[in-house]
């Protein structure tokens, strides 16, 4: 649980927001000790931060009397998480550059605990090649990011930038996992290491386990394009990830459908298992698997198929062939779409580069729920660990590697939360 939290208000219009989200912190029993940047005090006043997280309010990093009280150094290391909201393009920029100027961005500097940023800014600023190299930096960093609002702005234009809203913030700070909430006091990077000794997650003793009730639909595997009847285009997934998943699932209670591309592995117990070939058969079987309470799609589906030969090419007669590709069906954004959307739509991302800036337009793109995303230019393809980004609503989570079946758990149990 986050008990205590360090607000570090920014400087833009979105400050007076500041106010309700320490209002709702004060409520849900959350202390709230407020630093406030010189521009935001053009927005609010020390005295509203005071009055409403009803502690002291620090403004300066060269206060002789706040210092002999509190080193400023303890501030930054007394709660259990630091949050920056609003985040300025000012304040992403010198946190991913480690510049520490003035009280707030030294305390973040400073700090050995989790750091959460809600951005707001112009929409223009927000998609400045600058401000998505921070947002990517910090993000490698371990912080946690919220995707801002979409709509209009007091400046007038319209677009993504707007503070997200102070219950949204709420949320996450109670959401963020375990793992980021507890700082384990070896500084920013240390929170995803942690992770490495986070406690397996263990399916629920009773047997009606969580997900109990619930059908959910697994894609995985590669899909096979035959090109004749002895070739086909592939790629290399092993479909281990999407077992993995399926079997978590089965395990904490949930009817698990199992739509798998050509694999050589076993299936996980309590599982129903599809067995396809091309990716216009997995479509077909997704859709037969409807309805589902939540689809977690895996399966590397093969984007391009060709028009098979009936008979196999022969490379007699002179040049080699030439394969004419046309598109396969996108089944996660089908399904996505669909007047049928399972509650959750969970997407993967498989990414050789800028792994999360894809993964979050991703997510837009394609209408899912959740992105799962990781960097697959390792030997990740095959492979027994995975390292992901969780991209979901409220930001981006970063997960350390671990070995494909605790990533299902974890995965699992998410699931099981938001079902
Ligand atoms: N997916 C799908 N149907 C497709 C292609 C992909 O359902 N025809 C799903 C995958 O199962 C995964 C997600 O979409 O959950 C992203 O897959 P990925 O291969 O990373 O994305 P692409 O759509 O192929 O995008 P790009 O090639 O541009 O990265």
């Amino acid at each position: 649980m986050t008990r205590k939290i360090l607000l570090i208000v920014g400087g833009g219009i979105a400050a007076y927001k500041a106010c309700e989200l320490i209002r709702l912190c004060r409520k849900a029993g959350i202390e709230v000790k407020c630093v406030l940047t010189a521009g935001g005090q053009h927005f609010v006043t020390p005295m509203t931060l005071a009055a409403l997280s009803e502690n002291q309010v620090y403004t300066n990093l060269f206060d002789l009397k706040d210092e002999a009280e509190m080193g400023h150094i303890q501030l930054s290391r007394e709660a259990d998480l630091v949050v920056v909201a609003p985040a300025t393009a000012d304040l992403l920029a010198k946190m991913a550059a480690g510049i520490a100027d003035d009280l707030a961005t030294t305390l973040l500097l400073a700090t050995d605990k989790p750091v959460l940023a809600a951005p707001a800014m112009n929409v223009r600023m927000w998609q400045h090649a600058a401000t998505r190299r921070n947002v990517a930096t910090l993000r490698g960093d371990g912080v946690t990011i919220l995707e801002p609002d979409e709509g209009p702005m007091a400046c007038g234009e319209y677009g993504p930038g707007r503070l997200p809203e102070p219950e949204a913030i709420l949320r996450a700070i109670q959401n963020l996992p375990s793992h980021l909430r507890e700082g384990s006091g070896e500084g920013p990077a240390a929170n995803t290491a942690s992770l490495l000794t986070a406690p397996p997650l263990t399916p629920p003793a009773s047997g009606r386990g969580t997900l109990a009730g619930k059908h959910i639909l697994v894609t995985a595997g590669p899909t096979h394009e035959p090109i004749d009847p002895v070739r086909y285009i592939a790629n290399r997934s092993s479909g281990k990830q999407g077992y993995a998943i399926a079997g978590a699932l089965a395990a904490l209670g949930a009817r698990v459908t199992l739509v798998s591309g050509p694999v050589t592995l076993a299936t996980p117990p309590g599982v129903t298992r599809v067995d396809v070939e091309t990716a216009q058969d997995m479509a077909n079987a997704v859709a037969q698997a409807l309805p589902a309470d939540a689809a977690v799609m895996v399966a590397a589906v093969g984007d391009w198929h060709v028009e098979a030969a009936a008979q196999k090419l022969k490379k007699e007669g002179g040049a080699p062939p030439t394969l004419h590709l046309s598109e396969n069906p996108d089944i996660l954004a089908m399904l996505a779409a669909s007047p049928r959307r399972p509650a959750l739509v969970v997407g993967f991302a498989a990414e050789t580069e800028r792994v999360v800036d894809h993964a979050v337009a991703k997510r837009t793109r394609k209408g899912a729920d959740w992105i799962v995303a990781n960097d697959v230019s390792g030997d990740v393809m095959g492979g027994e660990a995975n390292a992901i980004h969780l991209v979901t609503a409220d930001g981006v989570e970063h997960w350390e590697r671990l070995p494909k079946q605790d990533v299902a758990r974890r995965l699992a149990e998410r699931i099981a939360d938001a079902l």
